[in-house]
């Protein structure tokens, strides 16, 4: 390509969809651009949807990568003391590891510098999440940041309008437009903002199944494969876990609801009045804890990472820093004492089983777009959300369910369509009569 005569965006495209391989320059040139707002979003569309039909080289993802970080500042964290270790996943219904895992990992020894998403597709985001709790501020100055991080030792925020700027617009228009699923422009949207934040390290948590955006193994393996193999190329350690999501994670889905549930797990004390297990969300976050203290050389090994972070768990350091998080950033700390404050609703109701058998099947998917649906999640780019919205699940896979059986509990408000809600979500749990054992949670510990 002549650098004094750039392509034009139609032709950018153009040899995008006939699989013909773009130079770093031109991949740069369009990524600037677009960031600076010089492209339309038709074109950017046309750019993501031809990605994602032909795909990308792996030089491609990592000069996308590249430029997505160079639409930004990148910050340096070299202020902040000690191991940095972020962790990062592809989103899920119910997945609010990270909510609990920066306090455990902080309260464990390592720095973690957090910076998190909003809902994705039919999927939660952390920032949607934490922005229940009165006050709390996602958007940090530099500044504030470090000092959370050398105060503390953890903070979540999320993405400033400086930090890959270019991610932000892809992101937005993926979130409307069917290109999510995309290995490339899920690696560069990833890696972009992780790099630009400045951490030494990142675990990946790498849904798989119905209610994620990798459906299959093997394709989860090749995500794990580029973003290992990318980050690398940018001087950041990455370790990658795969986990299952043919259902919600834990049992609330819905974000005041999954706030409610976490400080459940983080006071290590149970609080719901149904006497629901978070089994699931505890182990699988003990296990990316770990994974983040090998990482960052607080640990040998992950059975000793392990160890610790139960421990951590177990004597309220991880309930403490939570709250000293919290704090920092704006949040109403006393609010976390008083629990049931997340979960109060304008309506609650339960929704039984007609039937009796086994749970044998999820739709984790259709249970985040009813939740978007209720008005829990969005739409379109920028609207509101309304925090108090969501479920409890009573039941999950391989679950016994005898008639009259409480399924779900659902909190709603003046709006929610109760009979409609109680028809989606009989039609996402089925019921057999023969049992099949709930699937393996964790299906990769470690991909290499
Ligand atoms: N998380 C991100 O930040 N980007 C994606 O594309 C998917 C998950």
């Amino acid at each position: 390509m002549n650098p004094l005569q750039p392509l034009s965006a139609p032709e950018f495209i153009q040899k995008k969809r006939d699989e013909i391989e773009l130079s770093a320059d031109e991949i740069s040139q369009f990524v600037q651009a677009a960031s600076k707002g010089e492209i339309p979003d038709y074109q950017i569309t046309a750019f993501l949807m031809a990605t994602y039909f032909t795909g990308m080289t792996f030089d491609e993802t990592a000069n996308l990568t590249k430029s997505m970080v160079e639409s930004g500042e990148r910050y340096d964290l070299s202020k902040v003391k000690g191991a940095k270790v972020d962790k990062h996943s592809t989103g899920g219904i119910g997945d609010k590891v990270s909510i609990i895992l920066g306090p455990l990992a902080a309260a464990c020894g390592l720095k973690v510098p957090m910076m998190a998403g909003r809902g994705l597709g039919h999927t939660g985001g952390t920032i949607d999440k934490l922005e229940a709790i009165p006050g709390y501020r996602a958007v940090l100055s530099k500044e504030e940041f470090v000092q959370i991080l050398n105060d503390i030792g953890c903070a979540i925020i999320s993405q400033s309008e400086h930090i890959a700027p270019a991610d932000r617009k892809f992101y937005a228009l993926r979130d409307v437009t069917a290109t999510i699923e995309c290995i490339p422009l899920i690696t560069s949207s990833i890696l972009s903002k992780k790099i630009a934040e400045g951490t030494n390290g990142l675990v990946m948590d790498i849904k798989v199944g119905s209610g994620a955006f990798m459906k299959r193994k093997t394709e989860a393996m090749q995500l794990a494969k580029t973003l290992r193999a990318v980050a690398k190329k940018s001087g950041v350690e990455l370790r990658a876990t795969l986990s299952n999501m043919d259902q919600p994670l834990g049992y609330a889905v819905g974000n005041a609801l999954e706030i409610y549930e976490c400080i459940e797990v983080l006071k290590n004390e149970k609080l719901n009045p149904y006497g629901l297990s978070s089994v699931d969300l505890k182990e699988l976050t003990i296990h990316l804890c770990a994974q983040m203290l090998e990482a960052g050389k607080v640990v040998k090994n992950l059975s000793e990472g392990r160890k610790l972070a139960i421990s951590r768990l177990q004597d309220g350091s991880a309930w403490t820093k939570f709250k000293q998080m919290i704090q920092a950033q704006g949040g109403d700390a006393e609010s976390l004492e008083e629990p049931w404050r997340y979960m109060k609703s304008a309506k609650v109701v339960e929704i039984r089983s007609t039937k009796k058998g086994y749970v044998t099947e999820m739709n984790p998917e259709g249970i985040g777009r009813l939740l978007i649906q209720l008005g829990g999640g969005r739409n379109q780019v920028g609207a509101p959300i309304e925090h108090e919205v969501g479920f409890f699940f009573h039941k999950k896979l391989g679950s016994q369910v005898k008639a009259g059986d409480t399924l779900v509990t659902v909190f709603g408000n003046a709006k929610t369509n109760f009979e409609n809600v109680e028809r989606l979500l009989k039609s996402y749990l089925k019921i057999s009569t023969s049992k099949k054992a709930a699937p393996k949670l964790i299906l990769e510990a470690n991909v290499r």
